[in-house]
């Protein structure tokens, strides 16, 4: 692949230009170099909040080995990623691929699996979850991304107009300004590229949003980390804020429930995903 079809790097301190994503870099604005470290990329910038640096932290312990993660908390995520969500899209045509707030990456391995000639990118805001589980994921699915880098989803390190495919999943919810992250999305695709995240809309219902509500609160002042409920239509207002057109939602449709009433209910007790598309 000719270094034209690698990702142009923005520099996260300065804000110029760095060059495309190879070998050893160093900002002629800043003098920042940048170089992979056992497989990762460090592209976050050098100062940031502290719930960013508390979602690296959260990583200390290495906990569960790679593969319980994959196989068994993230079987069917797997499986619904790679059969019902990327398809839409990835194709053979994918040139570059971008996915933010990967954790694990599997969903970089399954897109690399699919465009075979695409320049994947898999990135988070945890240097740490990358360099202990996603590279590792990559062997094990097969296809590992070209790269991985940590990067924060609310400034993309990334020149403008240079994906032609943009993932994430279950990651705005967990930002501090999902709206900001958005825009920087539309930023960084291509004119027709597509972008897609699958996210978690909370029960709608008072008492249930309230205890999920609880849940969170609770991770977060034991973490550190910013994570908040969001419902339905809270969705809608985020998107609307981020310049995105009102149809870019949709929830996921599920498969258990088919009584359109008895759906309803179940979506005021329990959470529901949604898809948030938008094509450039
Ligand atoms: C619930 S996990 C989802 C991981 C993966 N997308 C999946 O579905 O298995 C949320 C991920 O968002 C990442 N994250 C949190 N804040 C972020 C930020 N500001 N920029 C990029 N990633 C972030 C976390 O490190 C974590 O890996
Ligand atoms: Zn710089």
């Amino acid at each position: 692949m000719g270094s034209a079809e690698l990702p142009r790097v923005r520099c996260p301190d300065c804000g110029k230009e760095v060059g495309p994503l190879v070998g050893e870099l160093v900002c002629q604005g800043c003098g920042r170099r940048f170089v992979a470290e056992a497989d990762v990329w460090d592209l976050l910038p050098a100062s940031r909040d502290a719930v960013k640096v508390n979602e690296d932290r959260a990583h200390v312990e290495a906990g569960l080995p790679t593969w319980r993660r994959l196989f068994m908390h993230k079987r069917y995520w797997l499986d619904w990623c790679d059969a019902d969500w990327l398809p839409t899209i990835v194709d053979g045509r994918t040139r570059r691929f971008l996915e933010i707030g990967g954790g694990l990456c599997y969903a970089s391995a399954l897109a690399k699996a699919k465009a075979r000639d695409a320049h994947v990118v898999a990135t988070d805001v945890s240097p740490r979850y990358l360099r202990h589980h996603a590279v590792r994921v990559g062997q094990i699915l097969g296809a590992p991304a070209d790269v991985y880098a940590a990067a924060d989803a609310e400034a993309l390190p990334f020149e403008d107009a240079q994906f032609d495919a943009v993932y994430s999943q279950v990651v705005l919810y967990r930002l501090p300004s999902p709206e900001r992250a958005l825009r920087e999305i539309a930023r960084v695709l291509a004119p027709g590229g597509r972008y897609l995240g699958i996210e978690r809309a909370s029960p709608w219902a008072g008492p249930w949003h309230a205890r999920e509500a609880r849940t969170m609160r609770a991770r977060m002042e034991s973490q550190g980390v910013a994570e908040r409920p969001i419902r339905y239509r809270e969705w809608a207002s985020i998107l609307a804020e981020s310049g995105f057109a009102a149809g870019c939602l949709e929830p996921v449709p599920g498969h258990r429930v088919r009584a359109a009433w008895l759906r309803r209910l179940g979506n005021a007790v329990r959470p529901i995903y949604v898809a948030i598309r938008l094509t450039r």
